[in-house]
């Protein structure tokens, strides 16, 4: 029999500061509805240079192996997916390694495509385990990221930042996973970067819209393909899309995942055989229902309307959502996933959400984890955009978390809350 892979927990940490994201459009003399209704948004989170890609990933990671039980001897791997890296050689990786006091038998490195850096990390863990390569070891997965576009820009609105960690093994109590059915599809694009030793990412951000409906379109097909071949989807009844419990979309900003998931509509409707829709406008019109939309994405959305974009750990704050709000009714059923990173690349997935999938996200207890933030004024938020990278504040960590204290002789030294 083929073994049972995928995501037996996860646990998140976020910034302790946000921001309402209307003080925002206030402040920046834009009409309030097209940050809340235009793109979806509700708040955002908001770092200060103690709360580096590698303190919030080692808060993530800390938090997942206390609030889960998980006896660091049976890590195996440890992999950080991340594209706001602190160190072009030394791996985040191995600065959570080192923080946790974690056994020195496991792999640990870093994997960076964009946005798609977590789940490459995370393939790279469920296939180590589906092969036996693992041993019976499980695999710890974190996506962390900053995402900073600048003061005044258009992409100001669509920033944040966060970790979540996900533990990888032979028990997916949350998503047991569909492996080797997977579609994937990459092209060479300059939709966003950030070329080396720039703290802010350049984005063509329509264009990088267009990219990710495009790639999505690739890799929805390829798993469709599989899926069909293998019998968890049908070209019958309804569309293959439709036959999905749930679909979790990488989200940037979350009217994103309203506009992906009318695209994957439009996929399924553009190579449905026999009668459908029968102009272009007519299909459009059915790819855009709103009750697909309500039915298959909108509860997914909670946590990315308001922590904001998250880059690597975006699609994994929109599967933690899903499962906060909906782990018990979703138990048993399928879901799909797709993965998108910039540059660009695309996978979708598929995988089964578990029985305990509702008692493994309290613990995780994301409603405490949002409830210690503090909302800050646009003048503060500012204040912390023009803080130097390399000079945090003094500022006691708060209990379980990790900060930044300062770089000596180029060496980043953290502190852990007591
Ligand atoms: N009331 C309600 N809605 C309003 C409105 C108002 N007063 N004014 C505008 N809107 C709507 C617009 O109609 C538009 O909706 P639709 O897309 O459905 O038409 C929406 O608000 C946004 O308006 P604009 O397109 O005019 O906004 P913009 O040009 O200022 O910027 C953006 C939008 C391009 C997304 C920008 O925020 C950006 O560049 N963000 C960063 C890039 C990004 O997130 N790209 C996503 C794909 S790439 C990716 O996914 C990787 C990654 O994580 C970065």
């Amino acid at each position: 029999m083929k073994k049972r892979v995928g995501i037996e927990a996860l646990a998140v940490a976020v910034p302790s500061r946000y921001v309402d994201i209307e003080d925002l459009a206030r402040a920046r003399g834009v009409d309030p509805a097209k940050f809340t209704s235009g793109l979806g948004a509700k708040e955002m989170a908001v770092t200060d240079p103690g709360e580096d890609t590698v303190a919030l990933a080692a808060t993530a990671a800390a938090r997942l192996l206390k609030q889960q039980d998980v006896d660091p001897s049976r890590i195996g791997m440890l992999v950080v997916g991340t594209e706001t890296g602190i160190d072009h050689s030394k791996p985040v990786a191995s600065h959570v390694q080192g923080l946790l006091k974690l056994p020195r038998t496991m792999r640990t490195y870093d994997t960076q495509h964009a946005c798609y850096g977590g789940t490459a990390g995370l393939m790279a863990a469920v296939e180590w385990i589906a092969s036996g390569a693992g041993a019976g070891k499980v695999a710890v997965v974190v996506c962390s990221d900053i995402a900073r576009y600048g003061l005044n820009t258009a992409g100001e609105p669509t920033q944040g930042g966060g970790a979540v960690a996900l533990l990888v093994s032979e028990q997916p109590d949350l998503l047991a996973m569909d492996v080797g059915l997977n579609g994937v599809c990459t092209m060479d694009v300059y939709d966003f970067w950030r070329p080396v030793g720039r703290r802010e990412a350049l984005v063509d951000g329509h264009y990088s819209i267009n990219c990710y409906l495009e790639a999505l379109s690739g890799a929805y097909r390829g798993w469709r393909e599989k899926a069909v071949a293998a019998g968890l989807v049908r070209w019958s009844g309804t569309m293959p899309g439709e036959q999905l419990a749930r679909i979790a979309y990488h989200v940037p900003f979350c009217k994103m995942a309203r506009k992906a998931h009318a695209q994957l509509r439009l996929c399924d409707l553009e190579d449905a055989v026999g009668p459908g829709p029968g102009t272009p406008e007519a299909r459009d019109e059915v790819a855009k229902s709103q009750a697909s939309y309500d039915t298959q994405v909108a509860s997914s959305l909670g946590l990315n309307a308001r922590i904001g974009n998250v880059y690597t750990a975006s699609l994994y704050l929109a599967l933690a959502g899903l499962l906060q709000r909906e782990g018990a009714q979703l138990a048993g059923q399928r879901i799909g996933l797709l993965s998108y990173g910039s540059g660009c690349m695309a996978e979708f997935y598929s995988g089964t959400v578990g029985e305990k999938a509702a008692e493994r996200m309290a613990r995780a207890d994301l409603a405490s984890v949002l409830a210690k933030r503090e909302r800050v004024s646009i003048e503060e938020y500012e204040r912390l955009m023009k803080l130097a990278s390399d000079a945090p504040e003094p500022v006691a960590p708060a209990p379980g978390a990790f900060r930044l204290t300062e770089i000596r002789e180029h060496k980043r030294v953290y502190a852990e809350g007591t």
